[in-house]
Order: structure tokens, then sequence, then C-alpha cells
């Protein structure tokens, strides 16, 4: 368990204004961030289109935060190199697109990298479970992926809590990391159900003072 760490904040630049993302990734930095958050999205997988590996390596030069890469692509296999070469420090696939997962968590650790798996709201987590030994991270996603600014999914508390109980049965110190409508009212949920890596957009970007609802997420 994970007890006296608190929690880390990845902020999702999709929630970010792109006419001056170096101005927002600044904001992050100065604000207390732990974390950028970078949805990429395929309009296949889920049905959106974000961006991808040419962003990255732009945004890379202006930040000194990690890059936390959420893939949200139906073959994430095929560009793990890219993302990695573009400066992705984790990469994190869905447990729902069709790379193998175990062969996709290896080459993440092949090209030195920390690899985390995603779970859809409706995905349960048991059958990633023969792969925790191996993971670095889970997300569990808290609204279906694909957009910002949705409302949390209450059923997700508990697949929160399961997972935990089982990493800590197992010894495991797991990274649990959430995604989608994380703000005031459902960070302490999410805290109390065993995540500690929180992900936040729409409720980082739109804020008046940033670093205040940092301090808020962070509990
Ligand atoms: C949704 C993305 C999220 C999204 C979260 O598919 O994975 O990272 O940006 O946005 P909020 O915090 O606004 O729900
Ligand atoms: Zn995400």
């Amino acid at each position: 368990m994970v007890i006296t760490m608190q929690n880390l904040i990845s902020a999702s630049i999709l929630s970010a204004d792109f006419g001056c993302l170096r101005d927002e990734l600044s904001r992050c930095e100065v604000s207390g961030c732990d974390m950028i958050h970078f949805d990429v999205m395929d309009g296949h997988f889920v049905p959106n289109i974000s961006y991808g590996v040419p962003v990255l390596k732009s945004i890379k030069k202006y930040s000194r935060l990690p890059m936390d890469v959420h893939l949200m692509i139906s073959e994430p296999y095929k560009y793990l190199s890219a993302f990695a070469d573009a400066g992705a420090d984790i990469i994190t696939f869905h447990a729902e697109a069709l790379s193998d997962p175990g062969e996709t968590i290896d080459r993440i650790h092949e090209l030195g990298l920390k690899a985390g798996i995603s779970v859809k709201p409706n995905t349960s987590v048991d059958w990633i479970y023969k792969y925790l030994n191996k993971l670095d991270m889970v997300l569990i996603m808290t609204v279906e992926p694909g957009f910002g600014g949705q409302g949390f999914i209450f059923d997700t508390l508990e697949k929160i809590k399961e997972l935990r109980k089982t990493a800590d049965s197992m010894g495991i110190d797991l990274d649990i990391e959430v995604d989608g409508g994380i703000n005031a009212e459902t960070a302490p949920l999410v805290t109390e159900a065993g995540a500690n890596v929180l992900v936040s957009g729409s409720y980082l970007f739109k804020a008046e003072d940033m670093q205040r609802n940092v301090e808020i997420l962070r509990g």
C-alpha cells in the first residue's frame, strides 16, 4: 500500500489552449504538476482524434516534466518506438486494443520506459492480474475514453479498491492512475479507494488558479 506518498498529479493537456501550448506547459510546471498527460487518439479505438508523435516531440523541448503518454489507439505496439523517440517517459496502452499485452509491456521496458496498461470503465481488471508483476502502472479509466470534460463514473471505484487489494496481497507497490472527471469532489474518493496518480484536464486548465487546484487534488 502506498501510504507515505502524496498523490501525483498528471495534467492532461487535452484541455489546454493549443494556441499557446508552450505557456500552458509552463503553467503546469509552476503550478506544481508532477507529469504531463498526453492523450493520443486515433479516431478508431476511440471516436475522436487528438495529436501524436510530432506534437510530443515539439512539447518535450518546452517541459522538464515527465511525459505520461496514454495511447488510445488500436495497434499500440506498432508505435512504441516512435513515441519513445519523441520523448515519452511512461507509455500506457489499452487492454482492449489489438496488441498482445505481454509483448507490449516487454517492448516498452526494452525502450527504457515505464509501462502501464489501461482498462475502460466496463472492462474488468481481473485478466490483467497476470501482468501485474511486470507493470509499473495500471490506469483505471473513470470515464469512457475519447473526450475531456465528462462526468465521473462512480461504479469504477470498486475496481480501484479491488486492484489495490490485489496488488497489496501480491506485495506489489503499483501505481494506480485514474483518468476522467477528476476534481475536488472525486479526488478524495479515488484516493480513498487506492489510486495515487490523478490525471486531470478540465479541472486544472479551466481554473483561474491552477496551483490551488493542484493542491486540492494532491490531498
Ligand atoms: C479522456 C482522456 C483524459 C481527459 C481527462 O479520454 O484520457 O485524459 O483529458 O479530462 P477531464 O479531466 O476533463 O475529464
Ligand atoms: Zn488520458
